[in-house]
């Protein structure tokens, strides 16, 4: 049995970036321990605060979001990080070597109704040119991640992480569980997440797509002639799956294929929905990992650099067939 401690180290990953990926997923640990107990956990309902976002936060938001920048803050190596529910820039150690930037809580809207949920990060190279807080550290392509992850709270709590070569995805050894209402204990060093899925790879074509119907009529005339012909029917089973979380879809999507799509909603005030520097960014890098395609719009995700933290775009993102077949629907030749 590997665990990501002897995955790291076979990957020759350095001490500080070990030291990075170890306290986050351990910190994960603990969440998923608090999770498994739902109310019982003190982690449902809404913290009736707003976030930079204009979203009402929920409970699980801040404690995620506190418990995991509490832990990054602790560490040498974090010369800064970014969070969803933090407005800027959170300065950390000026001679930090990496930044991070995350989603403490993705899929809050399935908090309370024990659906899947989960944790999204990404690890850049800190900028020697600029000041390690300066919001430069962020404003990169996905191209740049130096590893990218997510962790999913599901029936078992998987990790799925790309460090420039191929996606992997480990299992949650849990042996927390007893003590998980207690707050939050040093971290034990040992890491449990177990090795299962040494490469990842996305399966070309796909009979499955991701999307949520309900926002069809803000679509731009090209995703309504593609999602038109799909449920039209090609002759063979196409069928729909939405699990309002991405971490669930892309992780269905990256075990059996798919294709995620998030279009540009003109009717929102928002026109998009997706975050680039921690959605966006870090599942395109794992994706790609897997052999499969993430854009937006007609451009490759990984090449587009934010223009600000939270900065919004549409994300379409899985098996390469499928992708290319969407793509030619919005950029006609
Ligand atoms: P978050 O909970 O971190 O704010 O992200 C939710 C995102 C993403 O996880 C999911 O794919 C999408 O919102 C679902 O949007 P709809 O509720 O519009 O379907
Ligand atoms: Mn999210
Ligand atoms: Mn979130
Ligand atoms: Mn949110």
């Amino acid at each position: 049995m590997k665990t990501l401690i002897d995955v790291l180290a076979e990957d020759g990953a350095c001490k500080a970036l070990s030291s990075i990926l170890l306290t986050l997923t351990q910190a994960t640990q603990h969440l998923s321990a608090r999770i498994a107990l739902g109310a019982l956990g003190g982690i449902l309902g809404s913290a009736q605060k707003q976030n930079i976002q204009g979203e009402t936060q929920q409970t699980l938001d801040v404690v995620a979001n506190d418990l995991i920048k509490a832990a990054l803050q602790g560490l040498p190596a974090v010369a800064a990080l970014v969070s969803e529910e933090e407005a800027g820039v959170v300065p950390c150690y000026a001679n930090g070597s990496y930044v991070v930037a995350f989603d403490p809580l993705d899929g809050s809207s399935n908090i309370d109704v024990n659906g899947q949920i989960g944790t999204i990060f990404t690890v850049y190279n800190r900028l020697p040119e600029f000041d390690h807080h300066s919001e430069q550290q962020f404003l990169r392509p996905g191209s740049q991640q130096v590893c990218a992850g997510y962790v999913l709270y599901g029936p078992s709590t998987q990790l799925v992480l790309c460090c420039g070569g191929p996606t992997r995805s480990f299992t949650l050894l849990n042996k927390h569980s007893k003590d998980a209402a207690k707050t939050p204990t040093p971290l034990d060093a040992q890491s449990d997440y177990v090795l299962v899925d040494e490469v990842l790879t996305l399966p070309i074509k796909t009979s499955e797509f991701a999307i949520n119907m309900a926002h069809q009529a803000g679509w731009d005339e090209g995703v309504k002639r593609y999602i038109g012909d799909v449920l039209r029917g090609r002759g063979e089973p196409f069928n729909m799956r939405w699990s309002g979380a991405m971490v669930g879809d892309v992780h269905r999507i990256l075990l059996r294929g798919g294709i995620f799509l998030y279009p540009l909603n003109h009717n929102s005030h928002r026109k998009a929905k997706l975050r680039l520097l921690y959605e966006a960014a870090p599942m395109a890098m794992l994706i790609e990992g897997a052999g499969g395609l993430a854009y937006s719009q007609s451009i490759p995700i990984l090449e587009i650099a934010p223009a600000s933290l939270h900065q919004r775009l549409d994300v379409i993102l899985g098996s390469i067939s499928e992708v290319e077949r969407y793509l030619s629907y919005i950029m006609p030749s």
